[in-house]
């Protein structure tokens, strides 16, 4: 299949919730997208996660550019989105490595450098093993722990990839957050008192999340090579803060993850795909929420 260079100016679709936010589809390049269908200083979340450049098996898009050329298009998308996003706006960047391709995710981090202060550094863990004897007397472990999607490589030089980053960037480094949104409850109850701050049963997370794929009983379940987990962008807006009439945007809407995210909580969302399958695709997954 061959990818088109859709032009329309307005949606490929438009679903309208009963909350009156509004989900908006396009079927068309971001950078366009950005410069003819989206206002500066709209956009108060964009979660996102670009072609990684590593050689992806996607349906038409070749993710193969020489990598001066991709970091320069990637530094285009970045300058588009901080001119549409809001000056307390929250972009969070996924990206990931290979092991032969180590820096790739920095790479792409620092093009953006430039534009955006690097307010955290989430890291996304796909899987983690604990062992019982590190963990002491815990009472809720019991044995040792392997938890999360493990997809053994082989090779005797490198350890299997069990993380992604999500770069959280902002205009200013200073974006207030919604920490306790994807709080975690005290182990020891007794902090609630001792912490002046702790007001309620929960405490920042940090910056290491724990979210598995979503569980699939079929490959054409999840048709698309890259997707993250719907929980992702879930948490992401959810850290910024949800806010009266919010706008959350994907320049790099592939099967519709952050758009589902967005319709879960009810807030206003505009995307951008090349692929009429992958739109087609996110359309349903939406019909389903
Ligand atoms: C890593 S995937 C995103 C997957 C998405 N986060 C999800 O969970 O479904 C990147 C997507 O960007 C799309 N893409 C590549 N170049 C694009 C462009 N110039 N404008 C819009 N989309 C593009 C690809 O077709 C691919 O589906």
């Amino acid at each position: 299949m061959t990818v088109q260079e859709p032009s329309s100016k307005s949606p490929y679709k438009t679903i309208t919730r009963e909350n009156g936010s509004t989900i908006e589809i396009f079927h068309k390049d971001c950078l366009r997208g950005m410069r003819e269908n989206v206002k500066q200083d709209s956009i108060d979340v964009v979660v996102t996660s670009p072609p990684y450049n590593m050689g992806i098996n996607y349906n038409g898009y070749n993710d193969e550019m020489p990598q001066d050329k991709y970091l320069d298009w990637l530094k285009k998308v970045g300058r588009l989105i901080k001119t549409v996003l809001k000056d307390d706006g929250s972009l969070f960047l996924n990206m990931g490595n290979k092991p032969k391709n180590p820096w790739v995710a920095w790479d792409v981090a620092n093009v953006l450098r430039k534009d955006f202060i690097l307010q955290n550094v989430i890291h996304w863990i796909k899987s983690i093993a604990i062992n019982k004897q590190d963990v002491g007397k815990y009472p809720n472990i019991v044995d040792d722990v392997a938890v999360g999607h493990f997809k053994p490589i082989v090779s005797n030089r490198f350890l299997n990839d069990c993380h992604e980053y999500i770069f959280h960037f902002t205009k200013n480094g200073s974006s207030i957050l919604d920490k306790l949104s994807v709080g975690v409850p005290y182990q020891d109850k007794s902090n609630i008192r001792r912490w002046k701050q702790a007001n309620q049963d929960k405490r920042d997370r940090g910056n290491t999340w724990f979210i598995p794929y979503d569980t699939i009983q079929m490959r054409k379940e999840r048709p698309h090579p890259a997707t993250f987990p719907i929980k992702l962008p879930e948490m992401c807006i959810n850290l910024h803060g949800l806010k009266e009439k919010m706008v959350v945007m994907d320049p790099f809407l592939g099967i519709g993850s952050t758009a589902v995210a967005s319709a879960k909580l009810g807030v206003s969302f505009v995307g951008f795909e090349i692929d009429k399958e992958y739109v087609d695709m996110a359309i349903a997954r939406l019909d389903s929420v």
